[in-house]
C-alpha cells in the first residue's frame, strides 16, 4: 500500500546525530523542507523531498497536505497510562492547600492508586487504559512507554504488565513496558524496606521475566521513597534479567542519584525538577538521557527541570507526559511542548526534538522512530492549515492536528 502526501507547506524532518539524539547546540537546529511530498509505502517513510522533484509514482491514496506541516508522531518516553479509578479528590486536596507529600503521609498518593488498582480487575483496568491509550494517540503520540507500579503486590504488579502486553498487541502505537515495582513502600512493608525489595528481586522480577513482561525496570529514588542504596540493588536485579534502567529521580530533592543511575548506565534518568552542577556534570558524555515533565510540575505546582542550563552545559533533554492519576492526569504531548517552550525557555526547535528523537532514544527505538528518515515507521503528524510549526506551542489550548498516521495509517 502506496500513501503519497504532497504539497506540504513545511516537512519537519527532525534528524538525529550519530549518537541517534540530539544534544546541546544541536538541539536548536530543526532540519525542514518547504514545499514538499513524502511517500509511505506499507508502514515506512519510502522517500520525501521538495515537491519539485517529485518521482512519477502512482499511489493507492494522496493526501494534499496544502498550508499544513507533517512532523514525526510525538515519543512519549514516561507514562504510567494504566492505572484505575482517579485522585479527584487529592486534586481538590491540594487545591485547599494540602502538599503532594502531605497526601502520601495520609496513605494517599501512589498508595492510594495501589489500592484501587487491587481492587480492579485485569479487564475492567484495561478499558479503563485503552480508552487514555486512544486519546493519546488522537493527540499525535506514535511511541509510548508505559510504566506498571500501582500494584505493589506480585498479582497486581503482574496484572498491569499484562494489561500493557495486551494495550501491545491490540493497537498499532509502539509501546515499551516498565516494571516499577519499586514505586512506594506498602504500608505493611514501611518498616521492612529489605523485605519488599526481596519481594520485587526474588518474587516479581523471575515472574515477569517467565511471561517476558517488560523491557525496562524503573525506581523512584527519592528522600522518602527508595534510597540510593535501595534502587541500586534493583538496577543491578534487573540487569540480570536484561531489563536497563530508567529512574525516576531529583523530582523533590537532590540527593546524589543521578550519580548512581549514570554508573549503572540508566538509559533514562527522568523528572529533574532539581537538579545541582554536579548532576550536570555527571551526565555531561554519559550515554544517560535527561527527561524533563513539564506538565506534572504544572499540575502539581513544582519546579520545572531547568532545561536552559542544562542545553547550554550541552546536555540533550527529553519531553515526556509523566500520564498518571496523582502528579499528571494528562497525557497530551501537544501541551508539553508548549509548556517547555512557555515555562522553561525552551525554543520551539528543541521542544520539538525533545519529544520526537529524544523521545525515541529514552525508549531505546531511535533506529526506528523520532525522525523522519527514510525507512524508520510511518508515524507522522498531519496539522491544520497553519502559519508555521511555531503556531503549535504559540496556540497551547488549541487542537491544531489534523490527522495522525502510525505504522502507515490514518488513526
Ligand atoms: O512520576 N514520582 C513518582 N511517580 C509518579 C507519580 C505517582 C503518583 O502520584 O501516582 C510521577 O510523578
Ligand atoms: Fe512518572
Amino acid at each position: 500500500m502506496r500513501t503519497l502526501i504532497t504539497n506540504i507547506k513545511e516537512l519537519i524532518q527532525v534528524r538525529e546525530t550519530p549518537l541517534k539524539k540530539v544534544s546541546g547546540a544541536a538541539m536548536a537546529i530543526l532540519p525542514t523542507i518547504e514545499n514538499a511530498y513524502l511517500l509511505i509505502e506499507d508502514n515506512i517513510i519510502a522517500d520525501f523531498g521538495k515537491m519539485e522533484n517529485l518521482p512519477t509514482i502512482s499511489p493507492e491514496k494522496t493526501i494534499d497536505a496544502a498550508g499544513k506541516v507533517v512532523l514525526p508522531a510525538w515519543c512519549d518516553s514516561h507514562t504510567h497510562i494504566v492505572y484505575a479509578g482517579n485522585r479527584v479528590q487529592e486534586f481538590v486536596d491540594r487545591i485547599n492547600g494540602l502538599s503532594y507529600e502531605e497526601i502520601a503521609n495520609r496513605g494517599g498518593g501512589i498508595l492510594n492508586s495501589a489500592k484501587k488498582l487491587n481492587e480492579t480487575s485485569e479487564e475492567e483496568i484495561y478499558n479503563q487504559s485503552k480508552l487514555r491509550l486512544e486519546e493519546v494517540m488522537s493527540q499525535g503520540t506514535g511511541a509510548v512507554e508505559i510504566k506498571s507500579g500501582y500494584g505493589l503486590t506480585v498479582e497486581g504488579e503482574l496484572k498491569m504488565l499484562r494489561v500493557i502486553k495486551k494495550l501491545k498487541e491490540n493497537y498499532p502505537v509502539e509501546i515499551k513496558a516498565t516494571f516499577l515495582g519499586a514505586h512506594a513502600f506498602p504500608t505493611e512493608f514501611k518498616e521492612n524496606h529489605a523485605g519488599y525489595i526481596d519481594v520485587i528481586i526474588n518474587e516479581m522480577l523471575p515472574k515477569i521475566d517467565e511471561e517476558n513482561l517488560a523491557d525496562y525496570i524503573d525506581a523512584f529514588l527519592e528522600t522518602g521513597y527508595f534510597s540510593i542504596e535501595e534502587t541500586e540493588k534493583i538496577m543491578e536485579a534487573g540487569k540480570k534479567y536484561g531489563l536497563t534502567a530508567k529512574i525516576h529521580v531529583n523530582q523533590f530533592t537532590a540527593i546524589n542519584g543521578i550519580e548512581a543511575c549514570v554508573k549503572h548506565n540508566a538509559l533514562s534518568v527522568d523528572h529533574l525538577e532539581i537538579v545541582t552542577d554536579e548532576d550536570i556534570e555527571i551526565l555531561k558524555d554519559s550515554e544517560t538521557m535527561p527527561v524533563a515533565l513539564p506538565s506534572c510540575s504544572y499540575f502539581i505546582s513544582i519546579p520545572y527541570t531547568p532545561a536552559r542550563k542544562m542545553i547550554q552545559a550541552g546536555l540533550p533533554i527529553a519531553l515526556a507526559s509523566d500520564f498518571n492519576p496523582g502528579t499528571t492526569p494528562s497525557g497530551n504531548m501537544n501541551f508539553v511542548v508548549a509548556t517547555a517552550c512557555i515555562k522553561m525557555k525552551m525554543t520551539p526547535e528543541e521542544a520539538i526534538n525533545a519529544a520526537t528523537i529524544n523521545g525515541a532514544y529514552a525508549i531505546g527505538i531511535s533506529e526506528t522512530h523520532g525522525s523522519i528518515t527514510k525507512g524508520k515507521r510511518a508515524n507522522l503528524i498531519i496539522t491544520k492549515p497553519i502559519t508555521s510549526y511555531y503556531q503549535m506551542p504559540y496556540a497551547f489550548g488549541t487542537n491544531l492536528i489534523d490527522e495522525v498516521i502510525i505504522e502507515g495509517k490514518l488513526i
